[in-house]
């Protein structure tokens, strides 16, 4: 075990920390030193990662003193909201809103998603022959999708993307971000209060019908946005990245572009960009992998780790289109699991193929050694990504 303070730091852009996997080979339930001299039991194996996000004593109440916190992860910490929710209260929640966001339901936006990338990547190819693809493309496709999810009318979207893009901005000062989610959140709210006033055919209006207080829907659209937005534009700049960094895997595409939906699940996998998904505070005794771990102690699942156990994955850190991955727990696993799952998977889908049709020549704009990675926070990603065509 190490003395320092258990890191979720990535040194290798394409792997979690070592230390992680190690664990995993040598000791996949164990305790290691976490923030303000406190510990943590680091969660490594698959099996095991699923036993605890499928088990709601396992809480993901933040609110509950000793519930674990991480550095720089500020701005939703001060949100009450479903993710941060046990059942009963988190159930009801959910019930009220998964209808939204079934595979069918989310299906229907094929082609609204179609064309939004259609006239992004447009735009990105008119402004000349070279760009940073994360502000090009990355950011603007989720951004836009949401936007319209919830019903933001166009007239809205430059402010709306301003400052959702602000909040993931790279050199942000912590008062520009606190000011940009400040902003939307009160945008949201007069969104909610304008359909409560006039309801409209859209998922607002539905959810109000369906009991949802104004308060309640104002918190649950931030979440959306927050969750969908950052998320979803980390991993179409990573995809894209390890096209461009291995031409061998983008062939493949472009040979036989029914591997894309194999692709980006096998992608999601590999990168397994949420960082933080997995923290828990065990609330009862509870076993995991043969060990009891205490109630009242704080718990890491570890996703992405879990995504490379050779158990489950055979030659897990090779990139396999053709793998079949759907168990891997990219989107966490259990009560909380990823509610936009099917929305990322489509725009991730959409985008790819558009790029991989589209722009033959696309290029990195330098090399894959100058890209800056997310390698701290709460999601895995790239700040920037200068490509060429
Ligand atoms: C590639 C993109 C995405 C990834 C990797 C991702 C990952 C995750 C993970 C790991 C969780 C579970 C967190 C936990 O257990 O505490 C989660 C929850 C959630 N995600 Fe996503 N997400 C993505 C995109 C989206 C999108 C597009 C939306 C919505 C439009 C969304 C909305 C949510 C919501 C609302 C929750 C909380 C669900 C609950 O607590 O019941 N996510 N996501």
């Amino acid at each position: 075990m190490t003395t320092a303070t258990f890191s979720t730091q990535r040194v290798d852009p394409y792997n979690p920390p070592a230390e992680h996997l190690r664990l995993q080979r040598e000791a996949p339930v164990s305790q290691v030193p976490w923030r303000n001299d406190t510990t943590i039991w680091a969660i490594t194996k698959h099996a095991d990662v699923r036993t605890v996000l499928g088990d709601a004593r396992f809480s993901s109440d933040r609110s509950l003193p000793g519930h674990p916190t991480f550095a720089g992860y500020t701005s939703a910490s001060k949100l009450k909201n479903l993710i941060e929710m046990d059942p009963p209260e988190h159930t009801a929640q959910r019930v009220r809103i998964m209808g939204e966001f079934t595979v069918k339901k989310i299906g229907l936006m094929r082609p609204r998603i179609e064309e939004i990338v259609e006239e992004t990547i447009d735009t990105m190819l008119a402004s000349g022959n070279s760009a940073d693809l994360v502000e090009a493309l990355s950011l603007p496709v989720p951004s836009v999708v949401i936007a319209e999810l919830l019903g933001v009318p166009f007239e809205d979207h430059a402010l709306f993307q301003e400052n959702s893009a602000m909040f993931v901005e790279a050199d942000a000062t912590p008062e520009e971000r606190v000011a940009a989610m400040g902003a939307l959140k009160q945008y949201i709210g007069g969104l909610v209060a304008a359909r409560v006033e006039q309801p409209g055919d859209d998922i607002l209006s539905r959810q109000l019908a369906a009991g949802a207080s104004p308060e309640e829907l104002t918190g649950i659209g931030f979440l959306l946005l927050i969750a969908g937005h950052e998320t979803t534009a980390n991993m179409i700049s990573l995809c894209v990245a390890t096209l461009l960094d291995k031409p061998e895997l983008l062939q493949q595409l472009r040979d036989d572009p029914k591997l894309i939906p194999g692709a980006v699940e096998e992608l999601l996998r590999y990168f397994t960009i949420a960082e933080i998904g997995g923290l828990r505070l065990a609330t009862a005794d509870l076993e995991v992998g043969g060990v009891v771990i205490p109630a009242g102690d704080s718990v890491f699942a570890l996703c992405n780790t879990a995504n490379r156990d050779p158990e489950v994955f055979p030659n897990p850190d090779v990139i396999d289109f053709t793998r079949g991955a759907r168990n891997h727990v990219a989107f966490g696993f259990g009560p909380h699991q990823c509610l936009g799952q099917n929305l990322a998977r489509l725009e991730l889908e959409v985008v790819l193929e558009a790029v991989v049709r589209r722009i033959p020549t696309l290029r990195f704009d330098g090399s894959f050694d100058d890209i800056s990675f997310k390698e701290w926070g709460p999601n895995y990603g790239v700040y920037t990504l200068p490509v060429a065509w």
